[in-house]
């Protein structure tokens, strides 16, 4: 307690008329809601497990990669041609889309000696940096690419022709299109045969730049200022045709989106901020202010977060922009982490392309002013805006007032645009908060695809690679997210870099790495032996059918849809009752008295959970029996009391009902002394305990003759209860020599990782208030200050959705005030539980009371008082 009361009196440090500090307990239960909140979102939060898990060898894979070629990076699917273009280091390679291990052409691109041993004179690495990574690949017309390299950090860019796959010898500078640094972030798409990049414009990488290329203009790019793009990192960028039947006469867009620094909130350290920007189409500079700048250049905030948790992800990995024939109905995907990556959270948030459009229209700017000389904040601009409206496109309206393009802008529009690139109203995700949330995995990648199932609905299908090499299929259903499976696409756990569906539905998945190319079908339909398994998969992709006894892809067979079984919702009630599994089909094992069995039973779902029963009674107490982790059953040192009828049962939840179904059956007999053992599931323990796991065989009809064994490790102690299989992704399983993540609470938080959580978080806590403390101190944070303190005096008002605060800071002064006032409206939850982000913005960009900044003298930087006067807002331009 000694600790917290120092810390108050150092946040409130100064000539303050200190409220006296309140009961102990009160600052402790602060501290508590504020851990508590830790747990919530790593216990709690919403998550999803994949129903199947397939490892690299269960599922057909086609792989493509070719020795001592690296970073197969850079993908371009051309479905006319059938092909699929790559770019990796030194090499662009023409594959068949089919099938890429096929390479039907390849071009070798290498820097010349001269170039490298300038490179290297400059200090860059020889083997890595200064050498040629195809970074740009982009159509150009129907018989040539566009291709540029980071050709050690000397940026170039040429023309391939399709018909011999060579380059024309047209080399172009590639500054300002193409990356120098090859680990650096970047984006770039082709329109209309223009290319908009985002990357760093100098060889230090400290420049970035959001460019336009064309063989007709000279390079249109962002002003360089930190207010503009702020250590970007660049993530993706694509054209959105808003022109196409516009009313009034609109351009069409190109939205680009990357984490960046937030210049608007302060914080003790850098501060990422998802960004979405855009520029216009038509756009041609300015004619004296922005000269061969974008006029069009505007910015905003892309909001991922929990509001009911509080719990912000602020880091965007990549994006995917589910076109539709109208872009109003034009989907935006993004994954998301949280700038603390030990969070270990990952999320998928959708926004409305007429939102975006809207805050793009709409809202309101921010604007930079200077407070107390040195130091500057950003806040709403509550003056007039100039007019034509700054960063809008050119519209018919503009063309008759005789401006017809950005050339003829009045400098006081771009004088604007240049002053406030930065919109005050964020794009928020559709339903208020993320798709889907999966705890203790890195999304690198997303891919969406829409796929209309045998009912008629439409389900958004979200793909997401992983930094380990694994892919998850997910799809919302009955407001709830549903994982049909996840794929080891990689052999080795290393980042997915690159995701690319073919548009025709339900025929293959590209991935792209650092090692290689992955095709993938979209479903493995055929993995699921039964009618029942096919429909609690709940996959749009897949439906049983009766007569050929078979689980189909929908999209790949033309067989009667009617007669075809599937429901999404998963109730595997409308599956013909198949012929239950008789006594007689019971596998004989044959076990000699004090030798071990073990029984597989091949449940591939991690949503079942199974029960072992023998003569009937289920199985729950006996330190003879062990269940292994895939199901199956190993019983030490059998005796006659052990032997009898086994049965393996898989009950899973679906559709509100529970499925309960016999998956395997077996006789266990004692063998006669004499008799040779021939039974292949008889395994001595000692051995049996250093294998890794198998898979056991699903694939075939009936699973019931198993052709490998289940043994996992058997490092569990024996337990008293069958426990439920815990959950084991892929990547765990097939690695059997990392031993500790075989433990499966390392998979999923449990207490450990709360335990390292917790104390990171205090960490970050102590570290907060110590930020907090020196900003008060500092005159920097009044109104946090005044937070702080309410919070610490108690408040029973709920605590608001995340920003909230602080855009009720800008929108409602007078209720502020009066909250301020009342030492009464600060929210405890809000102030303490934050990590920074959330707290931040109400002195970012909260009410700069002007009133009180200059009223009290420096020695008594804030005083209750301060809080009756009326707060206003800085309108620089008023
Ligand atoms: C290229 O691939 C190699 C080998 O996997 C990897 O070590 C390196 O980091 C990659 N470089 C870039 C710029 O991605
Ligand atoms: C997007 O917003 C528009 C207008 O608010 C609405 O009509 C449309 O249904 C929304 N689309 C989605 C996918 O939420
Ligand atoms: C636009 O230009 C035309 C011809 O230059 C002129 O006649 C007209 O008055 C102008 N209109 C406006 C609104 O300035
Ligand atoms: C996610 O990435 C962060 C930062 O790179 C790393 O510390 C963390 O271990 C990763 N988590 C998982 C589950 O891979
Ligand atoms: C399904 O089984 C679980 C326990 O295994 C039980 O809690 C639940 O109530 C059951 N649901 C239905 C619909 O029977």
């Amino acid at each position: 307690m000694n600790r917290y009361s120092s810390l108050d009196a150092m946040a409130f440090k100064g000539n303050l008329t200190l409220p006296k500090i309140p009961e102990s307990n009160m600052a402790l239960s602060v501290l508590g809601m504020f851990l508590g909140l830790l747990l919530e979102v790593s216990t709690h939060g919403p998550s999803s497990v994949p129903r199947s898990s397939w490892r690299h060898d269960d599922v057909d894979l086609l792989e493509f990669w070719e020795p001592d070629v690296f970073n197969y990076t850079t993908l371009l699917l051309s479905e006319e041609r059938g092909v699929l273009y790559v770019g990796a280091r030194e090499v662009v390679y023409e594959l068949n889309m089919s099938n890429v291990s096929i390479k039907s052409k390849q071009l070798l691109w290498k820097v010349p000696e001269s170039d490298v041993s300038m490179c290297i004179l400059k200090g860059k690495s020889k083997e890595t940096d200064c050498r040629n990574y195809i970074r740009v690949l982009q159509v150009l017309d129907e018989d040539t690419l566009y291709v540029c390299g980071t050709h050690a950090f000397q940026p170039l860019c040429d023309y391939l022709s399709l018909q011999d796959f060579c380059l024309q010898d047209r080399a172009e500078d590639g500054r300002g299109k193409c990356s120098f640094d090859p680990a650096q972030s970047f984006t770039s798409v082709m329109v209309d045969g223009e290319l908009y990049s985002g990357t760093a414009y100098n060889f230090l990488g400290s420049e970035p730049i959001i460019s336009r290329s064309s063989l007709s203009q000279s390079l249109l790019r962002t002003e360089y200022s930190t207010s503009w793009l702020n250590e970007p990192s660049f993530v993706f960028a694509d054209v959105i045709r808003e022109g196409q039947d516009s009313p009034e006469g609109d351009d069409d867009k190109i939205y680009y989106f990357f984490t960046e620094v937030s210049v608007e909130y302060e914080f003790f350290g850098k501060l990422l901020i998802p960004r979405i920007a855009r520029v216009c189409k038509g756009d041609l500079g300015g004619q004296r202010t922005l000269q061969k700048k974008w006029t069009s250049f505007m910015k905003a905030k892309l909001v991922c977060s929990m509001p009911e948790l509080n719990f912000v992800f602020n880091v965007v990995h990549d994006v995917f922009i589910l076109k539709a024939p109208h872009w109003r109905d034009t989907v935006i995907y993004g994954v998301f982490t949280s700038q603390w990556g030990n969070v270990g959270l990952s999320a998928v948030c959708a926004y409305n392309m007429s939102s975006v459009h809207e805050v793009f229209s709409k809202g309101k700017y921010m604007q930079k002013v200077t407070v107390e000389q040195s130091h500057t904040k950003w806040v709403r601009f509550n003056g007039i805006t100039p007019s034509p409206r700054p960063g809008a496109c050119i519209s018919s309206l503009n063309r008759r007032q005789n401006i017809t393009s950005s050339l003829q802008l009045p400098d006081k529009t771009l004088q604007f645009v240049k002053d406030h690139p930065l919109l005050e109203d964020p794009v928020l995700p559709i339903g208020n908060g993320p798709r889907l949330v999966t705890k203790d995995v890195n999304y690198t990648q997303i891919a969406v695809q829409r796929v209309q199932a045998l009912d008629g609905s439409i389900h958004h299908v979200i793909f997401t690679g992983t930094d380990k090499g694994l892919l998850h299929k997910s799809l919302v259903l009955e407001g709830e997210v549903h994982t049909v499976e996840e794929i080891q696409l990689l052999k080795n756990p290393e980042p997915i870099k690159t995701l690319l569906l073919s548009s025709q539905v339900a025929r293959f998945l590209y991935a792209g790495s650092d090692s290689g190319v992955v095709q993938s079908p979209t479903a493995f339909c055929e993995k699921y032996p039964s009618c029942v398994d096919c429909v609690l998969a709940r996959d749009p992709y897949c439906a049983w059918d009766p007569r050929s006894a078979s689980c189909l892809n929908i999209f790949q067979h033309d067989a009667d849809p009617r007669k075809l079984i599937q429901s999404l919702k998963g109730d595997a009630g409308i599956c013909p009752t198949a012929a239950p599994l008789v006594v007689s089909d019971y596998q004989q094992v044959l076990v000699k008295p004090g030798a071990s069995a073990d029984l597989p039973c091949p449940v591939r779902s991690n949503l079942a959970q199974v029960l072992w029963k023998l003569n009937g009674r289920v199985l729950t107490e006996a330190s003879r029996f062990l269940l292994l982790s895939e199901n199956g059953l190993l019983i030490y040192s059998v005796t006659p009391e052990d032997t009898g009828r086994y049965e393996c049962w898989s009950v899973e939840a679906s559709g509100g009902q529970n499925f309960t179904r016999l998956v395997m059956g077996y006789m266990l007999r004692l063998e006669l002394p004499e008799s040779v053992t021939s039974v292949s599931t008889l395994r001595p323990s000692s051995t049996a305990s250093t294998l890794p796991p198998q898979e056991g065989n699903t694939s075939n009809g009936s699973g019931l003759t198993p052709t490998q064994t289940d043994v996992s490790s058997l490092t569990t102690p024996p337990s008293n209860a069958i426990k439920p299989k815990p959950y084991i992704p892929p990547e765990v399983s097939n690695l059997p020599t990392r031993t500790e993540t075989l433990d499966p609470s390392a998979k999923y938080i449990q207490h450990d990782n709360s335990v390292t959580l917790l104390s990171l978080f205090l960490l970050f806590f102590l570290l907060f208030l110590a930020a907090m403390a020196y900003n008060c101190y500092m005159q920097y944070l009044p109104a946090p200050c005044l937070r702080l303190r309410s919070a610490l005096l108690g408040s029973s008002k709920k605590p608001q959705p995340e920003y909230a605060a602080c855009e009720a800071g800008l929108m409602e002064p007078a209720q502020e005030k009066t909250d301020l006032a009342n030492q009464n409206g600060a929210h405890p939850l809000r102030t303490l539980r934050d990590t920074g982000y959330e707290t931040e913005p109400e002195c970012g960009n909260g009410g700069v009371p002007s009133g009180c900044d200059d009223s009290p003298s420096k020695d008594q930087p804030f005083d209750v008082d301060c809080a009756s006067q009326p707060i206003e807002f800085a309108d620089a331009d008023v």
